[in-house]
């Protein structure tokens, strides 16, 4: 397939599913230029995700510049009630052993480097916008709280926007409450923000119908660790995590999988045909209340509202796992 190669920023909360979406980007410069990689409050403190993102980035060599982003989400600290509904982030197995989807740092070598001194992800955001003369695809796979700050302060940085492509939300699945998908939970004031950006420019949303169906599975993690290398050690030891992570506190369809969330986002962009069901909608987030952070996409066109983003409702499953094999591969030696 013919790609357009396009300027990149990511937003991440690394985290393990994070990771592997920050490999996948890096791993395919002949699709992708990185600008640089935000981080925010999500899966760890910010302090964490931080280090866990620089981690990654020297894992695979890279120089793109990582850019501390929000310690907490726009409102949540004022509704206390939020905090008391949230899931169960780990657990212990039978023999006593933590189990969590995201380790508090990921288990690679401290990193040597430092988030971009004195940057602050909103700021950055609009400085490194503004003076781009090509327009920029954003993908943000963790809290929005930091795109959410940047277009308050300045709306005219969705001109420099080609397209936004988020990991969030669930149309028929959620995971931290009946209603919620974590990442809009844990902001859902910033995410109602970025659907009013959806009026605006292109935005994609990966909720977790679709990447309850991006999932690899102990095979994989096998050949991961066959190679005997960094990589390999490290990909192979996150699937494992996360299988047991699933399997313990939110058991799926079937035993023995790992949805890889995040990185559906970056495959997506280079194949979109990973997609097998895409539905353009109007979407809007239940802010408070029992539904709080629920993503609501009004796939029968009831309201005559804008519509907003394209949802992704289904992932060719076996094309995901190949496309993340063949990509990873490219690390083999490392
Ligand atoms: C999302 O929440 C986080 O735990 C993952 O990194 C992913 O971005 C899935 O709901
Ligand atoms: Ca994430």
């Amino acid at each position: 397939m013919e790609l357009r190669k396009r300027k990149l920023i990511l937003d991440v909360d690394t985290g393990s599913d994070d990771a592997l979406a920050i490999m996948t980007a890096l791993l395919c410069p002949e699709a992708f230029d990185l600008l640089g990689i935000c981080t925010v409050n999500g899966n760890r403190p910010v302090e964490n995700t931080t280090e866990n993102t620089l981690r990654v980035v020297e894992l695979l060599g890279a120089q793109t510049p990582v850019i501390r982003g929000c310690a907490s989400p726009l409102v949540a600290q004022i509704d206390p009630l939020r905090s008391r509904r949230r899931r169960l982030e780990e657990g212990r197995d039978a023999d006593g052993d933590l189990v969590a989807y995201h380790a508090e740092y990921l288990p690679l070598p401290p990193a040597k480097g430092s988030a971009l001194p004195g940057a602050y992800a909103p700021i950055w955001y609009i400085d490194t916008l503004m003076r781009q003369a090509e327009k920029v695809t954003l993908v943000m796979v963790g809290p929005l709280t930091n795109f959410a700050i940047a277009y308050r302060i300045e709306p005219r940085i969705l001109d420099h926007v080609a397209e936004i492509v988020i990991m969030g939300g669930g149309l028929y699945e959620h995971n931290s409450t009946a209603a919620a998908e974590f990442n809009i939970f844990t902001d859902p004031e910033a995410a109602a923000i970025l659907f009013e950006c959806g009026e605006q420019v292109p935005l994609t949303v990966m909720p977790l119908d679709a990447t309850h169906r991006a999932n690899l599975r102990p095979c994989h993690a096998e050949l991961f660790k066959s190679w005997h290398t960094a990589v390999g050690d490290f990909v192979g030891a996150e699937i494992c995590e996360r299988i047991r992570a699933y399997n313990l506190l939110q058991p799926l369809h079937e035993p023995d999988i790992a949805p890889i969330h995040d990185a559906l986002c970056i495959l997506y962009l280079l194949d979109p045909s990973i997609i097998t069901e895409l539905r353009t909608v109007r979407a809007d987030v239940v802010c408070g209340g029992i539904a709080d952070g629920e993503t609501v996409f009004d796939t029968r066109h009831f309201t005559d509202a804008p519509r907003n983003c394209r949802v992704c409702l289904n992932t060719n499953e076996e094309k995901f796992a190949q496309l993340m094999v063949d990509i990873l591969s490219r690390a083999k030696s490392r």
